[in-house]
């Protein structure tokens, strides 16, 4: 599995307690996060790379996108390189959201390359299609809160969360849902919560994402439990002090994050 960075283990979290026998391979590629601001052929081609690495020198047997804007801009570019390689992504939960609302009015935060992309307007216009009901979304680009939650950066998490929530909140006084459609996110939960109000509901995808994985491998459900990820590894192309401080952090983890060069491809 791979993302810009740590945000990934949020799906990792949810991974080990569905896949409680799985080695995971975790990839975050700190030293070029934050992807959602970069644009879509940098990403597509920076995804073809890791992926191509994970294959090449860790042998794969699936592949989890654990990032938003990856799946975006580059999972079908991907699974048609890939053909043979189990891949699942994870895509901003606007339909579980809009099925959860009471108002009909529903909040997303993510990723500028994730809010403007082909494929979350396609999924857009199928929910609104088919909902029954009118609904009102509004999309929240959350420049910078990826980054400052990569960064650790306690008082920028705070200033952006507060900015972007509030943002959706005027633009939508009704809303009732807050989707949480970057993966770096859930790690800000405590700060967006509270910038939402108690009578917001906040969405998060990695649970859906981890059953959905065990469908693909096949694997039969096991009983929910905190594993020790026992096997797996953690590897960074930025700094391994960071990315063991976030696994630690969040996950309990007691392992030691690698550092590792990823090439871009030929
Ligand atoms: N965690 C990623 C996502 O889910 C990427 C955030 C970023 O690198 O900008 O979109």
């Amino acid at each position: 599995m791979f993302d810009s960075g740590v945000g990934g283990l949020s799906v990792l979290r949810a991974l080990r307690a569905e896949l409680p026998g799985v080695r995971f391979t975790y990839l975050a590629d700190s030293l070029h996060a934050p992807y959602g601001e970069r644009g879509a052929d940098w990403v597509a081609k920076r995804s073809q790379a890791i992926v191509q690495w994970l294959r090449q020198v860790h042998r794969i047997d699936a592949l989890v996108v654990a990032c938003n804007t990856a799946t975006a801009l580059a999972i079908d570019g991907l699974r048609a390189r890939h053909a043979d390689l189990p891949i699942v992504g994870v895509e901003p939960a606007i339909k579980p959201a809009a099925e959860l609302s009471a108002s009909g009015h529903v909040g997303v935060l993510a990723t500028r390359g994730t809010l403007g992309s082909e494929r979350y307007r396609a999924l857009r216009q199928r929910l609104e299609a088919a909902a029954g009901r009118p609904l009102h979304i509004h999309d929240q680009p959350c420049d910078g809160l990826a980054g400052a939650i990569e960064r650790d950066d306690a008082e920028a998490i705070e200033r952006l969360g507060l900015q972007h929530v509030t943002t959706v909140r005027q633009a939508t006084p009704a809303l009732d849902t807050l989707v949480l459609g970057c993966t770096h996110y859930p790690f800000a939960t405590e700060v967006l919560q509270r910038a939402a109000g108690p009578g917001v509901r906040l969405v998060d995808t990695g649970e859906a994402v981890a059953r959905r994985t065990r469908q693909v491998l096949g694997l039969e459900a096991a009983a929910h439990g905190q594993p020790p990820l026992a096997g797996s590894v953690l590897l960074t192309t930025g700094e391994p002090e960071a990315l063991t401080a976030a696994a630690r952090r969040w996950l309990g983890w007691h392992g030691e994050a690698r550092r590792v060069v990823v090439p871009d491809a030929a």
